[in-house]
């Protein structure tokens, strides 16, 4: 009986440390993190975008998180950008961390592509774009139509890739996720610039 307590009650304290350690611990130490200066909220339209990331599963193939010179340089190379902070995620619930990078990181997608039409057509077919890429394509995102209505947004292709005396037309999902990927910007400085001294110095009062 003695053992079984001592078994219960060690669990229980290895618990109880796991939880502090790995819960509660960064909780306090992240859960008022204020936006880092130059993050923008999203608008209503990127948060639907990051809503149809997330539910296409981008997450499974593309970070969001450059790491630092020191720990990666490969990352800063590659022109991911600056390794990100978590003032970086405050709009971001849950942040779309990934940990598997099959394809680039996304976190600076908007400042290294920020052309809305190669971003529609990447999604439509990535292999128009990069030959032999092994990224899905996402056609049920546009509409293959004989003519374009008035507010269709076209996606423009390289030849060969819209089908013959058709017209590709992004559908509302398409629109978003764009607006959501080119809204991936941390191009700004991570810390705030630090004020430079603008005081004047202070006078040295003359000697008598
Ligand atoms: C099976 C893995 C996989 C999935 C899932 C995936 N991608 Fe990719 N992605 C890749 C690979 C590999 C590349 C690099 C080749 C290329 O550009 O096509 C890439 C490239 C990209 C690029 C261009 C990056 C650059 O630096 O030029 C963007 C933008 C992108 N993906 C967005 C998405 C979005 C949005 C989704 C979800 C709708 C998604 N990807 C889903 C594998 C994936």
């Amino acid at each position: 009986m003695k053992s079984e307590t001592t078994l219960i009650g060690g669990a229980m304290v290895m618990l109880a440390l796991s939880v502090s350690a790995l819960v509660i611990l960064p909780y306090l130490e992240l859960h008022d993190v204020e936006p880092t200066p130059g993050l923008k909220p999203y608008t209503s339209a990127q948060l639907r975008g990051r809503q149809v990331y997330i539910s296409n599963g981008c997450v499974y193939c593309h970070t969001q998180q450059p790491r630092t010179k020191e720990f990666a340089a490969a990352d800063f190379a590659r022109g991911w950008g600056r390794a990100t902070v978590a003032g970086d995620y405050a709009y971001d619930t849950p942040p779309q961390l990934g940990d598997m990078r099959t394809g680039p990181d996304l976190m600076n997608i908007g400042v290294r592509q920020p052309s809305e039409q190669w971003n529609l057509g990447h999604l439509y077919e990535p292999r128009a774009y990069v030959p032999g890429s092994i990224m899905p394509a996402f056609p049920y995102m546009f509409e293959v139509k004989s003519k374009a209505d008035q507010d269709d947004v076209v996606v423009t292709l390289p030849p060969g890739y819209t089908p013959a005396n058709k017209v590709v037309v992004a559908r509302p999902e398409a629109i978003d996720l764009v607006k959501y990927l080119l809204s991936l910007n941390r191009s700004f400085p991570a810390i705030a610039p630090v004020a430079t001294a603008t005081a004047p110095a202070t006078p040295v009062p003359a000697k008598p």
